[in-house]
């Protein structure tokens, strides 16, 4: 099963696929995580990457392009993946495109979570992450333990871009640059969109429906 989870920001992209992880046994590519474990590492590419994460605004297509063929390649994807923030540009798209072409992995399906931007705003300056990729909520979902991962036991934090600045920035760019995915994806006949600010659980059996076909 080869799927991408798309939506804005905050959209719970994240959530749903740690969900579906779990569920279908096939490893979550979020290149959000990817880049910030890039980040807290100091490598070249987390480096270069910071300045624009910070700021909302996305890396270069380049960057985003050469981690995902790299990360597609690896052996547990024969079995299926989840694309968590890939793509977000038409020419992420279309290579994404060519790279699924040459290890023949179509995409099965593009589930788009609608979500308006007020609430879009609450989820995400309310998040706080592990570093595990894990994403909760100081209200709407909070940890089982004040301040502690339910899955690794790592120790929980905001992220710099979901404080006030960057996170209208990143629903100016989603507008702008990721959202003619949707007609991109629908022209293709792949695209199913669903209602994404319903309860986490509800949101979830909702996608195990629409996912059985491919299972
Ligand atoms: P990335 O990490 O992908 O961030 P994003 O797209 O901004 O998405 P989020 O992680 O904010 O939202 P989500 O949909 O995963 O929501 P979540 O499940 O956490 O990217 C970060 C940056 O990296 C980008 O800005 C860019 O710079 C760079 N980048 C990454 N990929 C790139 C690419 N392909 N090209 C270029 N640059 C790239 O949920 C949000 C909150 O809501 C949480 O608090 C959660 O607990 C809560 N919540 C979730 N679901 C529900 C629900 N149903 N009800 C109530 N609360 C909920
Ligand atoms: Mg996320
Ligand atoms: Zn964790």
């Amino acid at each position: 099963m080869n799927i991408i989870l798309f939506g804005p920001p905050g959209a719970g992209k994240g959530t749903q696929a740690k969900k579906l992880v779990d569920f279908y046994g096939i490893p979550q590519i979020s290149t959000g995580d990817i880049l910030r474990a890039n980040v807290r590492e100091g490598t070249e590419l987390g480096l270069a990457a910071k300045a624009y994460m910070d700021k909302g605004e996305l890396v270069p297509d380049n960057v985003l392009i050469g981690i995902i063929k790299n990360r597609l390649n690896e052996p547990d994807c024969k079995k299926g993946f989840i694309l968590d923030g890939y793509p977000r540009t038409v020419p992420q798209a279309d290579a994404l495109a060519g790279i699924l072409d040459e290890i023949e992995k179509p995409i099965d399906v593009v589930l788009n979570l609608e979500v308006a931007d007020e609430e879009l705003v609450e989820r995400i300056s309310g998040r706080l992450m592990c570093k595990c990729g894990a994403s909760y909520h100081r209200t709407l979902n909070p940890p089982k333990k004040e301040g502690e991962c339910d899955i690794c036991g790592g120790e929980i934090f905001q992220r710099i871009d979901d404080q006030e600045d960057a996170v209208q920035n990143r629903l100016n760019v989603y507008k702008k640059q990721t959202q003619p995915l949707i007609n991109y994806y629908s022209k293709q006949g792949i695209l199913v969109t669903l209602n994404g600010a319903r309860d986490i659980d509800e949101v979830f059996e909702d996608l195990k429906a629409i996912l059985a076909k491919f299972a």
